[in-house]
């Protein structure tokens, strides 16, 4: 395990947070709700998120679009952000 998933009681991945930084989606949602963050960009200045390994981004993205944070499956980055 790499570290930026955990195994629930029930078998399934978790992944809710920016292990490099331990901000959970949850944490950055909260702050795009409350300051009107629309992009990675807004939350990496004010958490420092995604910019260690870069794993988070993809997952930062799609809670960004979809309200998720609280992911059950793996998002590859974009060929740019596997470049890290
Ligand atoms: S998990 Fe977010 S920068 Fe590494």
């Amino acid at each position: 395990m790499s570290g930026h998933e955990a195994n629930s009681p029930s078998g399934t991945m978790r992944i809710d947070r920016c292990v490099c930084v331990d901000v959970t989606f949850a944490q950055m949602r909260a702050h795009a709700d409350r300051c009107g963050s629309t992009d990675v960009a807004e939350l990496r200045s004010a958490f420092r998120c995604a910019e260690g390994c870069g794993l988070c981004e993809p997952y930062i993205e799609r809670m960004l679009q979809s309200q998720t944070v609280v992911f059950d499956e793996v998002i590859p980055p974009r060929p740019c952000q596997a470049e890290r």
